[in-house]
């Protein structure tokens, strides 16, 4: 196992402490959040079950044991653990490299504590190395694309990828050009833009604790 995955890991099974007995949960997806699973498999009669962020992140829960439920179907989460592609140490993230952006962003707003679980890689002092992923509505592609090059972005179309929404993504890389020095600022001038359904900005609403892994142990923001 890679000393990153072993972070993944170590940050998994540290968020089990903050399971609320009895209650659905959501969960995040992608590498970190598969490890989270794997954990909560073991602990699944702690909780009543869990809201997915992604079609992949249901198949492996329902794979788990673990009761789906639909978010409509219960009112505010106790919890969503989820991954990032980056944080800052005061808890403001990039996320939908796995372009379940969207989904992830409406779990974390419904949700009571959000908890993000990372390897400590993934700590940055300064938001905007990672590729900015947006979500957009297909027939406003051109136009999104050319809003964000007039904000200093350069947005690339991720080939071949469709969300589970049935929208596309762009990945915006030289944000810097984007004046990332105030992520909320950033992540409402985009959402503003028509056409997009959200960006992978998590400032408005970041976490509320980060459990960052590593082969040390795990260093705990918020
Ligand atoms: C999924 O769309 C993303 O937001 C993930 O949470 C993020 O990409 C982190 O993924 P890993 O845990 O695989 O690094």
């Amino acid at each position: 196992m890679s000393d990153q995955d072993i972070g993944k890991r170590r940050a998994a099974e540290a968020a089990l402490e903050f399971l609320p007995e009895g209650e659905v949960i959501g969960v995040g997806t992608g590498s970190t959040a598969n490890y989270f699973i794997e954990c909560l498999r073991d602990q699944r009669q702690r909780i009543a079950g869990a809201v997915a962020s992604s079609e992949a992140t249901a198949e492996r829960l329902k794979a788990a044991g673990i009761e789906l439920f639909d978010l409509n179907s219960v009112g505010t989460l106790p919890l969503y653990v989820d991954g990032a592609d980056e944080a800052t140490e005061h808890r403001q993230l990039i996320k939908g490299g796995g372009g379940a952006l969207t989904r992830e962003k409406i779990i974390a707003a419904a949700s009571r504590t959000f908890v993000c679980i990372a390897d400590a890689s993934k700590l940055v002092r300064r938001l905007g190395a990672y590729p900015l992923p947006v979500e957009v509505i297909p027939m406003a592609r051109s136009y999104v694309a050319r809003q964000i090059v007039a904000l200093g972005g350069r947005p690339v179309y991720r080939q071949g990828f469709v969300t589970d929404n049935g929208n596309i993504i762009l990945d915006v890389l030289d944000i810097h050009g984007l004046d990332i020095v105030e992520p909320i600022k950033l992540e409402q001038t985009i959402n503003n833009i028509a056409g997009v359904v959200t960006n992978g900005l998590f400032a408005a609403r970041g976490a509320d604790v980060l459990l960052l892994g590593s082969a040390d142990g795990v260093q705990r923001f918020g």
